[in-house]
């Protein structure tokens, strides 16, 4: 199949050989130290070419102008030093066989004035975008003309770099602000018309050109329909593209679809879990048809059987899988070899692009080696050392990376789980049907320990003796943790938790009053489960906003869900007491402001407030371990492995991981696991 894979073929751009299809479209992943894609930047993107990829367009955004502050860690395409950066990265990429272009951008209105130089953000008028929600100035001529020189500035910086080409941002930033009637409502020479409104944009386009030559590659990632009816149609779009491409000006469009002034809107550009796969994919098509230049586009398409749909039909010539390539960087090997099985899915989670938002960087749900590659292995290396036996308890994604890891170093691994299937909390939120997607967390991770030989024993709740029969070098305890009820005065045995819902163990009630104090996914999931499901259902939660962890393109899909079934949401309310009342509940909440009670009576209270450790086990073989379960934490975050030992009669290693430590997330959680295991 290698052979004649069309995602295998190679691609000729200009005069640039790229060795096959596969693309990882700009994201910024907020890996910059001061503004400087530095050694963390580097080595991320350079493992991506390692595993295979033809082309990786690093720098979401990588921002040209000091008026243009980073929305999240972008790149500062404005300071020369950034040359050096650039050339570092860029030769990595290359002695690894890919090539590596940039995207650059001023970000117009999509910023805020508080940040770096605080100087006013920019717009073609001043129009709030709702998202980033500063209100901009609408820009001057010397505005204009500053702007137009810092992108040609910028280009020349990026060619100096050693990258292979660039690409404009022309979605949701300066560029299209001007395109689009939503946001530009000028009456001089840079609005109105179609011709007025692309002004801008042909100049900068033009400038770059004049600035870096004919045969540099200068590509456009642009919106050709934003799919809104205030903005963009997808007529001025298409006539848009149309014409870059006729003026020769331009190598290749990257098209987008949709527009992203509201974090719904952009969930629509960037799908995640639970929407269609390649929503946007036939348009792209449409567009490749239109303007006869090479096309690439990203969105959602993540399996490698959709990817060679997309090449093979003619409607890309580039395939764009970049959240796929943050979950796994080695997909292009993994084709090339045959082993498409072992390719680590990208479940559509979101935490990556949700985390830049709340001001982190950015991290794969459930490959805690991405952005941490000089630390943290993609690859489990067989163990030098001799063979172990390894004891696992608890399937859950703590404990399957465990088994994982432990099992691809070469050790023999036993995996006790006591109930009748792996996954754990996952397996409880993969229940809503939206979000069943999640499971593939817990299959890929079955599917690679069943073939590295791990022993899997369902249906068993492990005791020490158990563990012990077994003769362990090392115990991994993962067993999670219980529903906490603790925090209430009163009624923890009438209320439901989310785990009896989700599980099937108890029907939702008629009405529901839900308890969310933990403000993640967990809560919006049962949220949206009882709403799904019929429930009259008011939400209470301690917070001033309802799940303020849940990031930017997760929450819309559960909010939209929510309003479709009337959910009343009752913010700074805590739980308090449940008590019964005849035969229906009365729960009592308490606002901590002013201290007033509030009372509800309803059918059934549901409480989400995190996880207490399932910890019995561990605290019984703690006495008689090794290292009496201590972890090293000077050696585990400085990446040595762990020596402690506080009881030289003990005869295994042990440690706990995951929720069985303390309520926390699925990152953690294997984080927690591949951070142990990779050394032993
Ligand atoms: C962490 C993250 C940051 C992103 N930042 C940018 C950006 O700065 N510029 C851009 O054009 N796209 C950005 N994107 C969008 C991606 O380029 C891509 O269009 C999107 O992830 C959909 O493609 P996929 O389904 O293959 O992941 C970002 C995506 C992620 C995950
Ligand atoms: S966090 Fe989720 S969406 Fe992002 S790469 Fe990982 S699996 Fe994909």
């Amino acid at each position: 199949m290698a052979a004649t894979d069309p995602l295998l073929q190679p691609f000729r751009l200009k005069h640039l050989d790229l060795r096959n299809r596969f693309l990882s479209t700009a994201h910024e992943p907020a890996y910059t130290e001061d503004g400087m894609p530095k050694a963390r930047y580097r080595l991320y993107h350079a493992e991506k070419a390692k595993g295979g990829i033809a082309l990786t367009m690093i720098g979401g955004s990588a921002v040209v102008a000091p008026d243009s502050p980073p929305a999240f860690g972008n790149i500062l395409l404005y300071k020369d030093e950034v040359v050096r950066w650039l050339r570092e990265l860029a030769d990595d990429v290359h002695a690894h066989g890919a090539a590596v272009m940039i995207q650059l951008t001023h970000l117009g209105r999509r910023t805020s004035w508080s940040k770096a130089d605080w100087l006013p953000v920019v717009a073609p008028s001043a129009i709030r975008e709702p998202a980033h929600r500063a209100f901009p100035k609408a820009v001057e001529d010397w505005d204009i003309a500053r702007i137009i020189q810092s992108y040609a500035d910028a280009a020349e910086r990026c060619r100096d770099g050693g990258m292979d080409g660039i690409e404009i941002e022309c979605y949701g930033h300066l560029a299209d602000q001007f395109w689009s009637p939503a946001t530009n409502r000028r009456d001089d020479e840079y609005g109105g018309s179609l011709d007025n409104r692309m002004r801008f944009s042909a100049e900068v386009v033009r400038a770059i050109r004049t600035r870096i030559g004919g045969d540099f590659i200068l590509g456009l990632r642009m919106v050709c329909d934003e799919d809104w009816e205030k903005g963009l149609s997808r007529e001025e779009g298409m006539t848009i593209a149309q014409r870059f491409a006729a003026s020769g000006d331009i190598d290749f469009v990257n098209v987008i679809r949709g527009h992203i002034e509201t974090d719904e809107a952009l969930s629509h550009v960037v799908p995640g879990m639970g929407a269609r796969s390649a929503p946007h994919l036939d348009f792209a098509g449409e567009v490749r048809a239109a303007t006869r230049v090479p096309v690439f586009h990203a969105a959602r398409i993540q399996d490698v059987a959709t990817a060679r749909h997309a090449v093979a039909s003619g409607k890309l010539d580039m395939v764009g899988m970049t959240r796929a390539h943050i979950a796994d960087p080695h997909i292009a090997l993994k084709v090339a070899e045959g082993r498409e099985d072992d390719i680590r899915p990208c479940v559509g989670m979101g935490y990556c692009i949700d985390r830049i938002y709340f001001g982190g960087e950015a991290l794969c749900i459930h490959n805690p080696a991405t952005g941490r590659e000089d630390a943290m292995p993609h690859v489990v290396a067989p163990s030098p050392g001799p063979r172990r036996k390894v004891v696992v308890v608890g399937a859950g994604p703590a404990g399957l990376e465990a088994a994982r890891v432990a099992s691809a170093r070469g050790h023999g691994v036993v995996l006790f789980e006591a109930a009748s299937e792996a996954g754990g909390q996952i397996r409880l939120a993969a229940h809503l049907g939206r979000r069943r997607e999640i499971i593939g967390i817990v299959d890929w991770r079955v599917a690679q320990c069943e073939k590295h030989g791990v022993g899997f024993r369902y249906n068993l709740y492990a005791e020490s003796e158990d563990v012990l029969a077994e003769h362990p070098d090392l115990v991994f305890i993962a067993t999670g943790g219980l529903p906490n009820l603790a925090f209430l005065d009163a009624g923890t045995e009438l209320v439901t938790t989310s785990w009896d819902i989700l599980s099937g163990a108890a029907k939702p009630g008629e009405s529901v009053l839900l308890f969310d104090d933990n403000g993640a996914d967990a809560g919006l999931t049962i949220a949206e489960f009882l709403a799904e499901s019929g429930s009259r259902l008011e939400i209470a939660t301690p917070e001033r906003t309802l799940a303020p962890d849940v990031g930017g393109t997760n929450y819309p899909p559960y909010f939209k869900s929510l309003a479709r079934h009337n959910a009343v949401i009752s913010i700074n309310l805590r739980l308090e007491s449940v008590t019964r009342a005849g035969n229906r509940l009365a729960a009592t909440l308490v606002n901590p402001y002013d201290k007033s009670r509030h009372l509800r009576q309803v059918d059934q209270v549901v409480v989400e407030h995190g996880t207490m450790p399932l910890d019995e086990l561990y605290f019984t073989l703690k006495p008689g371990s090794r290292n009496r379960g201590e972890v090293d934490y000077a050696a585990l975050v400085a990446d040595r492995p762990q020596e402690v030992v506080r009881n030289p009669a003990g005869l295994f290693t042990l440690y706990r991981i995951g929720d069985a430590i303390a309520s926390r997330n699925i990152h953690a959680a294997i984080y927690d696991a591949l951070r142990l295991a990779k050394d032993i």
